[in-house]
């Protein structure tokens, strides 16, 4: 006897009401997946650096805004959260933020940093962006709590969580993303070096999308073969109305929150679903990344739509349905990396998503998303948040700022 789990397909009902479960867990379905169709529906016309340029392109780092959230989003990435030390106040973390700005400005530019031991790697930057992230201790490490934006707290315990503290919390974060990996490593070892009198590293969190130059201007894949960011708000107002803090005082305006949720995708589960029950799942086509009541990836969904079988064509319980938000407000905008982890000894995958969602407000935007998928998402059979943080996003600083000079300065 084998351990094989039966494969038969999995009706349309059973899918709804998790009846695609046997007994075992295993889940049973038509295994046979066709190779994704490559379809041009899902290019975008966002402007590619030409090949040839990926190590030397650049992003600004000094601005109103931080650059690494609005900016398309690079092929590789590294959040890296601290602790910080015991005794460290406001003037101590002022020295700290001026001492990353001021090393991170010279990498994400193409020079090496202040006191760089290997000053050849800050010489191909790569798009490098920094974005600093603001935790809520580090608001009362500095004794302004009253200046935290009042969303940035710890999430409310959600029932789909497995959080680990290993990949949860954080005093202070830094993002850091470029196309090239090495260019990656490069700043997170400077920026850690810099960082060592004043904090500990809690936690880093390497992730992935597709090579720079591999599939200019289209939507990411993640590891289910999905494109993910499809619906996320496009530059101009509906990005403007969703992600940056329109006025307020001087360290409000110009900023962002983020949330950053490590979320483990069990790629053995999903591999014995069919390719119609993994659409169905989420709503949407794995090639073209359309709606399931549409045929190009940028269709608007029509949820009231009913196939023969008196159903919703896109099902009620689907992620699409689930997470669908149309008042530009209330998105937000997902810009999250792959990353896939060394398996375990049979093979194994360590598989998932470093979910990253930018919004002006994690209570308003983000948090009611997330309570309609923690309470029914079809997508939770396969996926499971392992980690949680939040953080403030500060303005940006001028040239010979710092980030953070507004809160702290
Ligand atoms: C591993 C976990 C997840 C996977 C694999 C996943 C995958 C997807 C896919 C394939 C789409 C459809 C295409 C698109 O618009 O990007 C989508 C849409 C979306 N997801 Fe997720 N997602 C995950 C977790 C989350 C979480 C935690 C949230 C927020 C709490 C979220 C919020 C959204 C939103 C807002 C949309 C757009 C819905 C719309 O307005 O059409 N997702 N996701």
């Amino acid at each position: 006897m084998t351990d094989e789990p039966t494969r038969r397909p999995v009706g349309r009902r059973g899918l709804l009401t998790g009846a695609a479960l046997t007994a075992g867990g295993a889940l049973a379905g038509a295994a046979a997946l066709t190779a994704a169709r490559h379809d041009d529906q899902g290019v975008r016309g966002a402007e590619a650096v030409p090949v040839a340029q990926v190590g030397s392109a650049v992003e600004p780092f000094h601005g109103p805004r931080q650059a690494g959230v609005a900016t398309e989003a690079q092929a590789h990435a590294a959040f890296v959260a601290f602790d910080l030390k015991p005794g460290v106040d406001r003037a101590g973390l002022g020295r700290m933020l001026r001492l990353l700005s001021d090393d991170a400005a010279r990498l994400t530019q193409g020079r090496p940093a202040l006191a760089d031991t290997e000053p050849e790697l800050g010489l191909l930057p790569a798009r490098l962006t920094v974005t600093f992230g603001f935790g809520p201790g580090l608001y009362r490490a500095a004794g302004v709590d009253d200046r935290r934006p009042p969303s940035v707290a710890d999430l409310p315990p959600l029932r789909i969580d497995r959080l680990q503290p290993r990949w949860s919390g954080g005093d202070l974060l830094l993002q850091i993303c470029a196309d090239d990996p090495l260019t990656v490593a490069h700043a997170q070892r400077v920026l850690i070096k810099d960082s060592r009198p004043f904090a500990a590293v809690r936690w880093v969190q390497q992730g992935f999308r597709r090579a720079a130059g591999a599939e200019p201007g289209r939507t990411q894949r993640n590891l289910f073969g999905q494109l993910d960011g499809t619906a996320n708000p496009q530059p101009g107002s509906p990005l403007e109305t969703a992600v940056w803090v329109p006025d307020g005082p001087a360290w409000l305006r110009d900023s962002s929150t983020l949330v950053v949720r490590r979320i483990s995708m069990n790629l053995e589960t999903w591999d014995l679903l069919g390719r119609a029950d993994r659409e169905l799942a989420v709503g949407r086509r794995l090639g073209t990344g359309a709606p399931l009541t549409g045929s190009a990836e940028h269709d608007e969904p029509d949820f009231a739509a009913l196939g023969p079988d008196g159903l919703t064509v896109i099902p009620d319980f689907s992620h699409l349905t689930r997470a669908h938000v149309t008042d530009d407000r209330l998105r937000i905008l997902r810009r999250a990396y792959n990353y896939d982890g060394v398996p375990a000894a049979d093979g194994t995958a360590d598989s998932g998503l470093i979910f990253a969602a930018y919004q002006a407000d994690i209570t308003r935007q983000f948090l009611p998303i997330q309570r309609r998928l923690a309470e029914r998402d079809l997508l939770n059979e396969w996926t499971t948040p392992i980690g949680s943080a939040v953080f403030a996003v500060p303005p940006g600083c001028p040239e010979g700022g710092w980030v953070g000079q507004q809160l702290l300065g």
